[in-house]
């Protein structure tokens, strides 16, 4: 057993369109728990932070406007594997080559507009969890 958090995060086209419930509970059903879950506005400062891995791609400003442009609902998930699982849940980046049965797959065709954010590593889960919650925000 490898227990693991991951960061989720449903951007602002899954909330625009009402899916965050089948997001949660794609996480759900899969035996992932959550540890930590708010609907919130990003910040210009949130976004640069969360993306500054990105900083020097010709993406970056596009995808900071992006993260910014409305509500989007921070979870943080826990279970075995969670970063892998919850990638293999959120489908490949760009929703026009995701597979079906992924998030990604069955509702987005954009490789920004991509419906989840999900940590791709325990370093940047480090990183990227801090930007949206406090420690007394996470249930132990
Ligand atoms: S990369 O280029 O391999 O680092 O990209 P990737 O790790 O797959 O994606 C990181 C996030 O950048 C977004 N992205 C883009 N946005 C706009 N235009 C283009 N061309 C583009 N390529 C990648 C993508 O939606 C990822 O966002 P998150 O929130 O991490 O899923």
């Amino acid at each position: 057993m490898i227990m693991e958090r991951c960061l989720i995060l449903v951007k602002p086209d899954g909330v625009e369109r009402n899916l965050i419930g089948e997001v949660i509970s794609r996480f759900e059903r899969k035996g992932l728990a959550i540890k930590a879950l708010k609907m919130m506005r990003v910040t210009r400062e949130q976004a640069e932070d969360h993306y500054s891995v990105h900083r020097l791609k010709p993406f970056f400003d596009d995808l900071v406007s992006y993260l910014t442009s409305g509500p989007i609902v921070a979870m943080i998930v826990e279970g075995n594997n969670a970063i892998a699982s919850s990638r293999m849940l959120a489908g490949a980046t760009d929703g026009s080559k995701a597979a079906p049965g992924t998030i990604r797959g069955d509702f987005s065709l954009d490789i920004e507009r991509n419906i989840v954010h999900a940590s791709d590593s325990l370093e940047s889960y480090e990183h990227e969890y801090k930007i949206f919650f406090n420690e007394n925000e996470i249930m132990d």
